[in-house]
Parts: C-alpha cells; sequence; structure tokens
C-alpha cells in the first residue's frame, strides 16, 4: 500500500509555573482531546506553523520555549489512504488563560499535567508529555539557580568580577554539555557565553565535528567577566562551584568538554591541560573529555586541529548511541486508531 508522508506541528501551551502551572488540552467536535496542531505550510518552518495553528485554533498569542520539541510518529488513514504522520510539538507560554477556541473545537481546559495525560488518550503520547512537563519543570529550575547566582556581587563582599551575570545557554536536556572558564568583554556585553573570538572558534571545532552549536549547553566555570580577563581567584571559582554543580545536575548530561585548565580543575581536580587534553574520564555516570580552551588555539594556531581531533573522541561514543533514522521510525510508528487523529 502507498504511504503518504504528512507533516505537522503543534504545542504544549502552559500558563503560570511551579505547582500553578496548567496546560490547554482542546475537545474537538464529536472526539476526543487534543493539542492544537496542524498542517506545516510549503515554506513555513515547524515554530511558525505551531505558532499560526495556535493562533487559529485558539487565539492565543504565546511565545515558543527555545530549544525544546519532540516529534510524534504514527500511521492513521485519510480517504483509505496510509498516512505517516510526524508532528513536531513544541513547548509554548502564555501570559493570559483566555483561549477563544474555533469552530472544529467544542470546548477546551487548563488542567495539571496528570489530568492532561488522563484525557489525552494516545499511548504513544505519553513518553512526549513527560519530556515536555520535565522540560517545563527545568526551566522553573535554572530560573530559580541563576537568579540566586546572578545576585552574588550585591551579597558579595569585596565583588571584583563585572556584577553582570552571564548564564549558560542551550537545551535544559542536552546530552552534550561544553564548560568554558569565564566570560570574556564580548560575552558581558551581549549576556551570552562564547559568542566573541573564543565562540567563533570553538563553533568552528563543532562544525568540523559535525557537531549543531544549538543542541549543546554552553557554559563557564565561572559566570561573570574578570576584570582584564584575568583568571578567577581560588575564592571566585568557590563562590561560583555550588551554581556551576546544580546547573550541570539540573541539565544532567552524558557527556562534558572542559575546555582548558580552570574547567578541568574544578570538575575533575585535574589541573595541566597541555599534557591532559584528549583525555576521557568517567564520573558520576557521565563522560568527560578535556580539551584547551578556545583562547589558547587562538594564541598558537597548531592547538586548532589539536582540538577538532579530542573533540571527535566524543562525537564518536555520540555516534554510537544515534537517533532512530526516519526508516527505522516508519516500522516503528503505531497507527492511531482513534478518530482524533485528524490532522
Ligand atoms: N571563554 C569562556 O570560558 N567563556 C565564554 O563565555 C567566553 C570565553
Amino acid at each position: 500500500m502507498m504511504v503518504e508522508t504528512q507533516y505537522s506541528a503543534g504545542a504544549f501551551i502552559f500558563v503560570g509555573s511551579g505547582a500553578s502551572r496548567k496546560y490547554l488540552i482542546l475537545k474537538r467536535k464529536g472526539k476526543g482531546y487534543d493539542l492544537p496542531k496542524g498542517h506545516i505550510e510549503k515554506g513555513e518552518s515547524s515554530g511558525v506553523a505551531a505558532i499560526r495553528e495556535i493562533m487559529e485554533e485558539t487565539s492565543l498569542r504565546v511565545t515558543l520555549v527555545p530549544y525544546f520539541s519532540s516529534t510524534a510518529k504514527y500511521f492513521y488513514f485519510e480517504n483509505k489512504k496510509r498516512v505517516l504522520k510526524f508532528v513536531k510539538y513544541f513547548l509554548a507560554e502564555s501570559k493570559s488563560a483566555g483561549a477563544k477556541i474555533s469552530e472544529e473545537h467544542a470546548g477546551f481546559k487548563w488542567v495539571s499535567e496528570q489530568e492532561f495525560k488522563k484525557l489525552l488518550g494516545y499511548e504513544d503520547m505519553l513518553p512526549l508529555c513527560d519530556a515536555a512537563f520535565s522540560y517545563a519543570r527545568k526551566l522553573d529550575e535554572i530560573k530559580s539557580i541563576n537568579s540566586e547566582y546572578s545576585a552574588l556581587p550585591e551579597k558579595s563582599q569585596g565583588w571584583e568580577l563585572s556584577s553582570r551575570f552571564v548564564p549558560g545557554e542551550g537545551p535544559l536536556n542536552a546530552k552534550l554539555m561544553i564548560i568554558g572558564q569565564a566570560p570574556g568583554r564580548v560575552e558581558d556585553a551581549k549576556l551570552k557565553p562564547f559568542v566573541g573570538r573564543s565562540g567563533k572558534l570553538l563553533e568552528a571545532v563543532l562544525r568540523r565535528n559535525k557537531f549543531r552549536r544549538d543542541r549543546i549547553y554552553i557554559m563557564s566555570a565561572v559566570q561573570f567577566f574578570p576584570p582584564e580577563n584575568r583568571m578567577p581567584t581560588d575564592q571566585e571559582v568557590e563562590l561560583c562551584r555550588p551554581f556551576l554543580y546544580r546547573q550541570l545536575e539540573l541539565v544532567d548530561p552524558r557527556y562534558v568538554i572542559l575546555l582548558g585548565n580552570l574547567a578541568n580543575q574544578v570538575l575533575l581536580g585535574d589541573g595541566a591541560v597541555e599534557t591532559n587534553h584528549g583525555k576521557i574520564t568517567e564520573k558520576g555516570g557521565r563522560t568527560y573529555l578535556t580539551t584547551f580552551h578556545p583562547a589558547a588555539a587562538l594564541r598558537f594556531r597548531d592547538k586548532f586541529p589539536i582540538m577538532v581531533d579530542d573533540v571527535s573522541k566524543v562525537a564518536k561514543l555520540m555516534k554510537a548511541s544515534p537517533r532512530p533514522s526516519p526508516r527505522q521510525w516508519r516500522n516503528k510508528a503505531i497507527t492511531h486508531n482513534r478518530k482524533g487523529a485528524k490532522k
């Protein structure tokens, strides 16, 4: 039988945070409950399609949570044709609970995580629900860690680092984390890690190993710019250390790349990158790779190919557990028998 493939986008929409966070679920006319979703139009990105569908189906103006998406794959029948459907779900925040639903819906509810899973009824959607709900809880936690961390300058006597906090950046469920030393002047101005010359060099190392920056959580061991780009003092490192550990535990990456002596010292108690670079260390259920800081490779260009080679070790380990290909999904996808699988 011919199988047609279709692509849709939708979202887990929430209001509020913490214990009072609620998710929107729609009741389709004559059918079951579902998330807002619909076809991706020609030339449209999945994110734009999700926002458009949300607007059309609920009138809500939402903000997509950066970095999160999870894709459902299933079969359904449409005019006696078997359709393989891919639906990319985002996580979207709404400031208002006042949804105005479209014609095709009979009602809507803002519900808790548990109720959402009960109402939705598609077995294969449960892991996606869990992924979205857990990501939203991680958002709360990172906000709380970072708000405490960013208050260090006003709480610490004799603070000499910049008072501008440069938090980590990337998916809160990243499989790979990269930890540098401390933000530079450009990072201090833009409040983002690795966006200056070191960042460009790091991106080149990542590209050579076919890594995408937006799939990696990137941060510095000390998240405030040290004046004159000096090495943070032991006391400054100690003040920042508990926050670094909390961030690491929250993201919980399987692999960590340590850039330079300071990150290597703080995470592994191991200093000399000059001799340790390329070393793989298993610790606490994670695999660490030690390599040079990009600033070193900016100064000594022969370190660039060495960094590329060091990082390739992690790339090889990660490729040993690849994501399933679309062909594998085709064999694994289940058929949605419920009438609700309309789009
Ligand atoms: N070096 C770091 O360690 N972190 C940055 O954000 C930039 C340069």
